[in-house]
């Protein structure tokens, strides 16, 4: 499974990628305001640091936008700043015609904002690089989303769509271990997540417990 990290801190995200493999990231608005930089000067960087490599970023249009129209106009303008650009889109009837016609034009879309199964058959039928099912806030309210990443996944192989699903929202290292039960693509969640999901006390303890080999 891949591991994207949902953030907008370029250090950070230098961090993960060189110690820990992660395979992209996804940005929001909220992470990119947090950085206290300016919206195009945050992803004019992460197209010059990430030039050179592989590496996809999804960047959000202005959620606010209400128009296919005007979501397209803002799509093209980021995409045509990286290669490594996807372009992130709320699942709106809207942002799905936008999407669709962007895909269109050769241009990755991740769907973002998804909350069921219907959601992700629209974005995997028009093609969309990436679709997002957001579990964290749902799990928080006491749903469990293993089936609705199950439903995804059986729907997508019946039809032979190409969309990746991401598990997005993701706050606990259960999280990642169910998407990677289910089979999700990948995961995106944040640096301190990740972190905790490598931490066991027991490990430290089982250190602790044994001498040292040398001295
Ligand atoms: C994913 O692509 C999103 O950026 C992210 O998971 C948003 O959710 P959050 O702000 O609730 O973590």
């Amino acid at each position: 499974m891949k591991y994207f990290l949902d953030s907008a801190k370029i250090d950070d995200i230098k961090y993960a990628l060189n110690n820990w493999k992660i395979d992209g990231v996804t940005s929001n608005p909220k992470h990119i305001k947090n950085s206290g930089k300016p919206f195009f000067t945050v992803i004019k960087e992460f197209a010059e640091d990430f030039k050179n490599i592989e590496f996809p970023i999804s960047v959000e249009i202005d959620p606010h936008l209400e128009e296919a129209e005007d979501m397209i106009k803002m799509a093209t303008e980021i995409a045509r700043l990286s290669k490594n650009f996807v372009i992130k889109i709320p699942c709106t009837e809207q942002g799905l015609i936008a999407t669709k016609s962007l895909v269109e034009e050769g241009i990755n879309v991740n769907v973002t904002l998804v909350f069921t199964a219907s959601q992700a058959l629209q974005v995997g039928r028009i093609g969309a690089k990436y679709c997002s099912p957001f579990i964290g806030w749902q799990e928080s309210s006491g749903v469990n989303c293993f089936s609705l990443i199950g439903d995804i996944k059986i729907i997508y192989h019946n039809y032979n769509y190409d969309t990746e699903i991401i598990v997005a929202a993701v706050r606990t290292g259960k999280q990642i271990v169910d998407a990677a039960v289910i089979g999700a693509d990948i995961v995106t969640a944040g640096i301190q997540v990740y972190r905790d999901s490598f931490y066991h006390p027991f490990t430290d303890r089982g250190i602790k417990n044994i001498p040292r080999c040398l001295g």
